[in-house]
């Protein structure tokens, strides 16, 4: 509804229209209620109807990080924040949350974060500097260990360096400095985070405010979330396009979602979570990979996922994009996709009145074409938690090593008995026109089926599995590669699996 109709005007137009929605949330330290559609971006509400500018408009893709606010939520009884793409974030997607601009974090003249950014010579031309100063804040509201390699990372989202890399290597330098001092108050036992109870901010939150890196605010907000979580919201699940984090579909259709129907997924609670039962693996619908990073079954299970998740997007990205909306968006080269369908994953379905189960390999039946029901949605993600003798490996070559797409990317994963692989699979993307995993040469590993007395893992089996792979794949040239790139490099890739699980293999041997 346009910003200009208040009062009776918009609740005529309300009662003609049937507009209902009331999206709630606090942003920077001021209750937002809007009857706006839940579609409507974030970034737009901030800049045209708040007249917030800090926020910049770069791509409107989620690629540079010049829009990025941080959004708090109760997480484990405590306000956690995430730096998220407000480009690609709908209001819908912050109902009940705190958003935090740049404005939000400044108090009086430049706070630490802004001051160590200038007197390094980080600020660039200016544009981007608010997406840094914002995940760097991120960064210093999270618990992790304050490393300099996750200080780097904290901006992985915020692309442009046009005034180089060290400058901004030297101020993240310092703010890890000062915030090994908080880390030795948490190590005293003293709680981090933004606590749950109305105005008893944990250490963590003092230090911060004391350090003038978030204002005195923050303090209150868990008691104003608390309050804002008792107040009805009907809105949200009406039916309509599903939506997870809206980090495919806003791209691709960004005028048309604004006012479409949207049925939001990620404010489902049930649909959250990631749980081990009886040997599976259980992730909620709208789990994020975020959400995969910091699960302890994930990391039990794939120890090298963080390395694996570096190569999916951004951070900010990350924290919003869900694993389902990947497998849904059905792009031939869906990290996710690919990594999952290694794992013989399984899909549960669901249209709000019955279940069906499929695998994720039935799921793609084309490019782009899907065995599911437009009123389908996936209700949660299954697969069997690897055994011990089990190996897994992911690889992903793209034209820049982060945030970006894959030319081709592959999974392989593999059992293992006395020293000889007795069943394995090999999922590749890039090479097909839909996520694809390769039956004939996860059939010389016994995909499936199990080989009796198994195989041993030597030069003859890998160059047998390469040339089976080439067999069964149609890449196409394209802005990503030629077709003969895409074939080398998936070999290469394959022969990266081996030598990687099994570290005896010869390199030389294999080339
Ligand atoms: C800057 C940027 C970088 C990216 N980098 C990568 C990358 O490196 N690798 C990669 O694989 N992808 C990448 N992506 C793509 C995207 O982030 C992922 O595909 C993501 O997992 C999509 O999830 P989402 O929740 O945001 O999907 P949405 O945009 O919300 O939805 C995508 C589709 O899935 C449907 N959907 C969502 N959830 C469900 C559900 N539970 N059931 C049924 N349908 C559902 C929606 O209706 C829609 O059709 C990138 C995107 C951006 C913007
Ligand atoms: S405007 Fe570029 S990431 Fe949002
Ligand atoms: S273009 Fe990003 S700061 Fe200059």
């Amino acid at each position: 509804m346009p910003y200009y109709l208040t009062g009776s005007a918009r609740y005529f137009v309300n009662c003609i229209y049937g507009f209902q929605y009331m999206i709630r949330f606090i942003l920077n330290n001021k209750l937002i209620q809007t009857d706006d559609p839940p579609g409507t971006l974030l970034l737009d509400l901030i800049r045209y109807r708040e007249y917030l500018t800090g926020t910049k408009i770069g791509c409107r893709e989620g690629d540079c990080g010049a829009c990025t606010v941080l959004t708090g939520e109760f997480t484990g009884g405590k306000v956690v924040y995430r730096p998220v793409t407000s480009c690609l974030t709908a209001l819908g997607n912050v109902h009940q949350k705190h958003v935090v601009t740049i404005e939000g974090l400044n108090g009086e003249g430049l706070n630490f974060l802004q001051r160590v950014i200038c007197e390094e010579g980080g600020t660039q031309c200016g544009f981007c500097t608010p997406g840094f100063i914002v995940s760097m804040t991120g960064f210093c509201l999270g618990d992790g260990e304050p490393t300099a390699a996750r200080a780097v990372a904290s901006v992985d989202g915020n692309i442009c360096r046009c005034t180089g890399y060290k400058s901004i290597e030297r101020a993240l330098a310092r703010v890890t400095g000062l915030l090994e001092g908080r880390a030795e108050l948490v190590a005293a036992g003293a709680p981090t985070g933004v606590v749950a109870e109305p105005g008893a901010a944990g250490v963590g939150l003092d230090f911060l405010v004391k350090q003038g890196i978030v204002p005195a605010y923050f303090a209150d907000i868990p008691g104003r979330l608390a309050e804002l979580a008792l107040q009805p919201n009907g809105v949200l699940h009406k039916g309509g396009r599903f939506l997870g984090g809206g980090t495919d579909l806003y791209v691709q259709q960004h005028a048309a979602m604004v006012g479409s129907e949207l049925e939001f997924l990620s404010g489902r609670a049930e649909m959250k979570g990631i749980v081990e039962t009886g040997g599976q693996c259980v992730i909620g619908g709208a789990a994020t990979v975020t959400d995969m990073l910091e699960s302890p079954i994930i990391r039990r299970a794939f120890p090298n996922f963080a390395a694996y998740a570096r190569l999916i997007s951004s951070t900010p990205i990350r924290n919003i994009a869900t694993v389902a909306g990947n497998f849904v968006n059905a792009s031939p080269i869906g990290d996710l996709s690919i990594f999952f369908l290694a794992l013989e994953t399984r899909l549960t379905l669901s249209n709000g009145l019955s279940r069906r189960e499929l695998s994720l390999r039935n799921f793609f039946k084309g490019y782009k074409v899907l065995d599911k029901a437009p009123e389908e949605f996936i209700e949660k993600i299954s697969f069997d938690l690897p055994a011990t003798n089990e190996l897994f490996h992911f690889e992903k070559v793209s034209k820049r090593t982060n945030l970006d797409i894959a030319s081709v990317n592959t999974a392989m994963r593999v059992r293992v008995s006395e020293g000889r692989i007795v069943e394995g699979f090999i999922s590749a993307g890039g090479v097909a026109a839909v996520p694809a995993l390769l039956e004939g040469a996860s059939g010389l590993l016994g995909g499936g089926r199990g080989l009796s007395g198994g195989r041993s893992p030597d030069a003859l089996l890998v160059e047998e599995v390469v040339e089976r792979a080439q067999a069964e794949i149609s890449p196409i040239s394209d802005v990503r590669g030629t077709s003969e790139y895409k074939r080398l490099l998936l070999g290469q890739l394959i022969k990266a699996h081996f030598l990687t699980l099994f570290p005896n293999l010869n390199a030389e041997d294999l080339l």
